[in-house]
């Protein structure tokens, strides 16, 4: 039986930790990959699964790092296209076609690459198991395999997953507990906007995220932000500058909507904004501010994709609402932060001060913010203080059509 010893004198010994060289990727891992540990990257069809993987495998052979790429569903070929749709292929970069556990297996031991990633492991095959090629028996005796031969040979592993159109997660859900590291990558299939987050991270922070988008040549980079940041003003109701907090950052957001009267039982669609959030808030502004919504039509969503779903956006959805609802421009140079009640107040939100620093960067020259709050002053902003939505909407209301 093995003494226990004081946890003050273990050595800590996490592994070393990998920039992959994509920035929005490193920020999201807290550094980088763990080397000797296993990281699981899934989401939708489409969604830019390979070529996050790619950009992060071609970076690091570009530094000089041997980097494996286990295709175990498209050809060599069609790997070797898509790796040049990124530029050009450094030379430490290879691939093998194999949907065998067994050669992935021998290929990490024998060749003991920095990185390895697997596409898809949906696709791995274990001879010795039964269950056919994506069986959750088949996947998760797959990823156990590989996740000890990462951990011996000291190689960070990266498996990617499938995930349907309904989110439940194909085969790999069974390998949430088998990994240490899960990551998302998020996104409409019709917009650019890609969102990555680490929902598991045993080595560091959950919640952080990183932000891209899907151009010709590959997945671009946003350190900045969000891809359509509140600019000069469109001059149409329901239309509002808020700003989202989403892991440590703090996002410049436009909120829109729309108020349409309704042919038959009224439709309320929120899109990249919380439909609860959305209920809430058109009846607040109902029975607390006196702005008509039974028979309308209501939708609302951010523009340029990005998700707004925390509360310290209401008061600029509930704004612009009451916008669209009675027709009146909100001015572009105003900014508007603060979680809605009940009872119709505006309570303060996380994070307050870093949200105003991100508007007055982007150009904000007003913000709404609760009464009460504790504010750091931020130079060239007006703070307008709101103690109930009601006033939000008298203070943003100074152009009429
Ligand atoms: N060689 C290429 N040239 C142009 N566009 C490409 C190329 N390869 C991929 N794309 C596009 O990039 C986007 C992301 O593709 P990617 O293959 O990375 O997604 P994925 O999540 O791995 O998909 P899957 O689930 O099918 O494996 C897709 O819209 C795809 O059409
Ligand atoms: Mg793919």
């Amino acid at each position: 039986m093995p003494a226990p010893t004081p946890i003050l004198a273990t050595r800590i010994d996490d592994g070393l930790t990998l920039p992959t060289g994509v920035g929005e990727l490193d920020r999201v891992l807290g550094g980088g990959l763990v080397a000797g540990s296993t990281t699981l990257l899934f989401g939708e069809p489409g969604v830019g699964k390979s070529t996050l993987a790619l950009q992060a495998m071609r970076s690091l052979a570009m530094a000089g790092s041997v980097v494996v790429l286990v295709a175990a569903e498209e050809s060599a070929a069609q790997v070797a296209r898509r790796a040049r749709r990124l530029g050009p292929v450094p030379a430490d970069l290879a691939v093998v076609a194999t949907n065998d556990v067994s050669t992935a297996e021998q290929v990490i031991e024998r060749y003991r690459p920095t990185l390895v990633v697997v596409d898809s492991v949906s696709a791995l095959r274990d001879e010795g198991m039964s269950g056919s090629s994506g069986s959750v028996n088949q996947v998760r005796a797959a990823a156990e395999r590989l996740c000890a031969v990462a951990k011996a040979t000291d190689t960070a592993l990266v498996l990617i997953g499938h995930v349907t159109k309904d989110g439940e997660l194909a085969g790999p859900r069974a390998l949430e507990h088998v990994v240490d590291t899960v990551l998302r990558i998020e996104g409409d299939r019709h917009g650019s906007l890609r969102v990555v987050r680490a929902l598991k991270h045993r080595f560091g922070p959950t919640g952080e995220v990183g932000l891209f988008e899907m151009v010709a040549d590959g997945l671009r980079e946003l350190p900045d932000g969000s891809l359509n940041p509140p600019g000069p003003g469109l001059d149409v109701p329901g239309v509002v500058w808020s700003v989202t907090n989403d892991g440590s950052r703090s996002l410049s957001v436009e909120i829109q909507a729309l108020v349409a009267s309704s042919t038959g039982s009224p439709r309320r669609v929120a899109h990249q904004v919380s439909s609860q959030r959305l209920a809430l808030l058109l009846a607040v502004l109902e029975a607390r501010c006196g702005v008509e919504l039974g028979g309308s039509d209501v939708f609302a969503t951010t523009a340029g994709g990005l998700p707004a779903v925390e509360p310290g956006v209401d008061a600029a959805l509930a704004l612009a609402i009451a916008s669209a609802a009675v027709g009146f421009v909100v001015p572009a140079n105003l900014a508007v932060v603060g979680e809605v009640g009940l009872a119709g107040e505006l309570r303060p939100v996380s994070g307050l001060n870093r949200r105003l620093t991100e508007v007055r960067r982007r150009g904000a020259e007003r913000v709404v913010v609760p009464a009460g709050s504790a504010l750091e002053s931020v130079a060239g902003l007006d703070l307008i203080e709101c103690r109930r939505l009601v006033d939000v909407i008298e203070a943003a209301q100074p152009v009429t059509v």
